[in-house]
């Protein structure tokens, strides 16, 4: 992996048959998800689930990268490995979350903004030594109560742009993340509008910014149906929507498009890559950088359990490989 450049890194980070496995989830959520198996979130619980992931035999196939936390890359594994190098001998790309989290945006009732650029140029210097060679920034933008202000995408859009352009400079592969919540009751047409709007003024901020669109991926959400909206778009709409909303928005330079999942269920997130990828060929490729549709059924299936651990294993390679074939357009639900 050492000598590939970041254009070349970009690529095999969407390889066929490959997307990203985002397992960089902060302190705080990390706990809400052992919360939810009844586990008590410390260091050492923590890194028994990241074993867990990161040692499933022959995940290699559908996981190009994954995306550590802070605490992860400086963790071992049992075996005195530390994970960065544990993924790599798999031919994984380690990757790393360095944005500190949204806050509160100043004079904005309850729009947030992303924070994490002060000292990010140092941080991804040592990042670099610990072996990460891309990096992801999440940025959120709610609908609702009318949000969002185009003050709160411009800003977050500067502040990807900011650290996109510092992680090129540091030789690091930028994932830019803005992401366009599914939380409220609006419909499919609103998310598409707040979508377009978004994509256009991130990709104007990475101009202006001199980003290299070869050198980066998009991580964006998909154009869905709120969770609360009575009427929900079926696949082949979100398919559609998403697909035409890119074709908009995103320049063919980039080479990749690796979606969240959100808050979708494991299948339903699935379905939609699948559909996307059975819709024809794009200027980029259609992959995924999924958390939760990737890690849900392993981490139910462990219930912090050691006696669990070859069930939740199988589990997660079972989801990978679903993933996979949809990222190819091969999924079918009779697979599930
Ligand atoms: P989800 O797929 O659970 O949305 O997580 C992806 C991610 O990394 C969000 O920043």
């Amino acid at each position: 992996m050492d000598e590939m450049d970041m254009e070349d890194i970009a690529k095999a980070l969407v390889a066929p048959s490959k997307g990203i496995l985002a397992a960089d989830e902060s302190t705080g959520t990390i706990k809400k998800r052992l919360d939810s198996i009844n586990t008590e979130s410390t260091e050492d619980t923590r890194r028994a689930y990241r074993e867990l992931l990161f040692t499933t035999e022959g995940v290699s196939d559908y996981i190009s990268g994954v995306i550590l936390y802070d605490e992860t890359i400086r963790q071992t594994a049992s075996d005195g490995r530390p994970f960065g190098k544990l993924l790599e001998a798999q031919g994984i790309i380690p990757g790393i979350k360095v944005d500190m989290g949204a806050k509160p945006l100043a004079f904005s009732d309850g729009e947030l903004v992303t924070e994490g650029l002060d000292g990010l140029r140092e941080r991804l210097a040592e990042y670099s030594r610990l072996g990460a060679r891309f990096a992801k920034w999440r940025a959120v933008i709610g609908i609702g109560d009318g949000a969002p202000s185009q003050y709160c995408i411009d800003t977050n859009a500067h502040a990807l742009a900011r650290y996109a352009a510092l992680c090129q400079e540091a030789n690091i592969v930028p994932i830019v993340e803005p992401e366009v919540l599914m939380d409220g009751d609006h419909n499919i047409d609103e998310c598409y509008a707040v979508t377009e709007t978004t994509l256009k003024t991130v990709f104007d901020e990475l101009y202006k910014q001199r980003v290299v669109l070869e050198q980066m991926l998009l991580k964006p959400n998909m154009v869905i149906s709120g969770v609360d909206c009575p009427i929900q778009a079926d696949i082949e709409e979100v398919a559609t929507k998403t697909l035409y909303c890119f074709e908009q928005t995103v320049p063919a330079a980039v080479p990749g498009i690796v979606f969240l999942s959100g808050g979708q269920s494991e299948q339903r997130a699935t379905e939609h890559l699948n559909s996307m990828n059975q819709m024809g060929k794009f200027p980029w490729e259609i992959s995924y950088s999924f958390g939760r549709a990737l890690q849900a059924s392993a981490l139910s299936t462990w219930q912090g359990k050691e006696a669990n651990i070859a069930a939740a294993k199988a589990a997660f390679l079972h989801r990978a490989k679903l993933t996979s074939a949809a990222r190819d357009g091969e999924y079918s639900a009779d697979m599930e």
